[in-house]
C-alpha cells in the first residue's frame, strides 16, 4: 500500500553545522566524545560541499541547516567575516539552483567561546549579542531561507547543559539555571521573531522543541514521566509561543524507574522489560503521533517534523523506521492535524556530539577514516518517497 500525503506537504533532511563542518572557535572544539573520537574533523563538509549539495537535493526541496556563528564573527558585533560569508553563499546558490531552499536554524547547540565566556544564556546582556548575529545572517542568508528556526530544542540544550552537564558548559544539576537559559533564549527568540517577519513576510518562523513519550515502569516512575512531560513539553515550550509553527523533534521512548531508562547508559534494563530500541533510546513511533496531536490540540499551528530519525548502522532497520513513522504521520493528517513538512535526520552520518560520530543517524554513510561519502538503501527508499510523495508499506 502507498501512503498519500498532501500537495503541499514537503519533504527534506537536516544537519547543524557544528556536526558536520571542522570545529569553529566555539565550546565543543577540542572535546573528546564517549566513543573516542575527537570533537575537531566531523564530516569535512567545508570541504565537500559540491558533492553534499547534490545528496541533498535528492533528499527533499528543504534542507534544514545552519552556519558556524564562530567562524563567521570572531568577535562580538564584528562584522561577518566575508570570506565566510562568501562560502556559505556558494553553497547556498548551488542548494537554490538545484531547487532547494532552506530552514534555517540560527542557534543548534552553539555558540562562539566569547558568547559563553560572557555567561552564555544565563546572561541577558548576551541577548543583542545574539541579535547582531541574527541581523547579519538576515541580511546575508535571509534570501535563501524558506523557514527559520531561531533555536534548536532549547530543551534538549538547556537540561544538558545545565541538568545533566553533557553538553557545555557541562553543569550538573542546575535546574534553575536551565529555567534561567530557556528564559534567555525566549526573549531573543522574540526579537528575533519579529526581526526576520519584518524583512521577510512569507518565511514562517519558530524553533524545534524536542519531545518524546515519556512513561514510567512503577509508580515513582510515573511520577518521574509526568515531571519530566511537564517541564520538557509545557515549561520548555512557554517562552516560544511567539511563532507561526511548531517544528517539533522526536526520537525516543524515555521509561523512568525512576531513573530514565535509555539504551546508552542502562541497555539491560531496557532489554529486560522487552523495549524495542536503537542504539539511544527506546522504539515507539507511535509517541510522534502523541506528540502531533498534543500540540495541535494545544495550539492549533501549523506543525512540522523538523527532526526525526534512527541511531543504527542497520540499513533495514533505518528502513522500517521511515515506514513506521510516516505511517504515523499521515495518521495524524488524516485525524485533522495540520502537519506540512517531514524533515529527516540526518543527511549524512554527522558527530553525535558528546557521544561521538559512531552513532550513526545519516541516510548518506560516511567513512570516518576517508570522509567518503555513500547513498544508502534507506537514502534510496527515502529519495523514492520525496520524489513519489507517497511511502510504500
Ligand atoms: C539534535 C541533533 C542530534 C539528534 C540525535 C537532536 O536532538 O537536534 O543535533 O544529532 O537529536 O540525537
Amino acid at each position: 500500500m502507498a501512503l498519500r500525503f498532501p500537495d503541499h506537504f514537503f519533504w527534506g533532511t537536516s544537519t547543524a553545522a557544528a556536526q558536520v563542518e571542522t570545529a569553529g572557535e566555539h565550546p565543543w572544539r577540542g572535546l573528546r566524545a564517549r566513543d573516542g573520537y575527537l570533537f575537531e574533523r566531523t564530516t569535512d563538509h567545508e570541504k565537500r560541499r559540491a558533492e553534499d549539495a547534490a545528496y541533498i537535493a535528492r533528499l527533499g526541496s528543504i534542507y534544514r541547516c545552519g552556519v558556524d556563528w564562530s567562524r563567521l564573527q570572531p568577535e562580538p558585533l564584528a562584522k561577518f567575516d566575508p570570506v565566510v560569508v562568501a562560502e556559505y553563499r556558494t553553497f547556498f546558490d548551488d542548494l537554490r539552483a538545484r531547487g532547494v531552499r532552506l530552514m534555517f536554524v540560527l542557534h543548534h547547540f552553539m555558540h562562539p567561546n566569547w558568547f559563553e565566556a560572557r555567561g552564555g544564556w544565563l546572561n541577558e546582556d548576551n541577548i543583542s549579542l545574539y541579535i547582531n548575529y541574527v541581523q547579519q545572517c538576515i541580511k546575508h542568508f535571509g534570501e535563501y531561507a524558506a523557514y527559520w528556526n531561531t533555536f534548536n530544542e532549547p530543551n534538549v540544550f538547556a537540561v544538558n547543559a545545565y541538568f545533566f552537564g553533557d553538553f557545555p558548559p557541562h553543569r550538573k544539576g542546575k535546574y534553575f539555571q536551565a529555567n534561567k537559559a530557556l528564559d534567555t533564549m525566549g526573549q531573543a527568540h522574540d526579537i528575533a521573531y519579529t526581526l526576520i517577519r519584518e524583512k521577510y513576510k512569507d518565511a514562517p518562523t519558530g524553533i524545534s522543541l524536542n519531545t518524546a513519550w515519556f512513561d514510567g515502569a512503577n509508580w515513582p516512575g510515573h511520577l518521574a514521566a509526568s515531571l519530566a512531560r511537564w517541564w520538557f513539553l509545557t515549561r520548555a515550550a512557554r517562552p516560544f509561543e511567539k511563532c507561526d509553527f511548531w517544528g517539533l523533534s522526536y526520537y525516543a521512548y524515555m521509561l523512568f524507574d525512576p531513573r530514565p531508562i535509555d539504551a546508552m547508559n542502562r541497555l539491560e534494563a531496557l532489554e529486560k522489560r522487552g523495549i524495542p530500541h536503537d542504539k539511544m533510546w527506546g522504539y515507539r513511533p507511535e509517541g510522534l503521533g502523541r506528540m502531533l496531536r498534543r500540540f495541535w490540540k494545544k495550539y492549533r499551528k501549523p506543525l512540522i517534523v523538523t527532526e526525526n530519525g534512527i541511531c543504527t548502522d542497520q540499513d533495514a532497520v533505518r528502513i522500517q523506521a521511515i515506514r513506521d513513522y510516516l505511517q504515523v504521520c499521515h495518521q495524524a493528517i488524516a485525524e485533522g492535524v495540520d502537519l506540512r513538512g517531514y524533515i529527516h535526520w540526518s543527511t549524512w552520518d554527522n558527530f553525535e556530539w558528546h557521544l561521538g560520530p559512531t552513532y550513526r543517524f545519516g541516510l548518506v554513510r560516511v567513512n570516518f577514516d576517508n570522509m567518503d561519502r555513500r547513498m544508502t538503501e534507506a537514502g534510496l527508499f527515502y529519495e523514492k518517497i520525496v520524489n513519489g510523495k507517497s511511502a510504500e508499506q
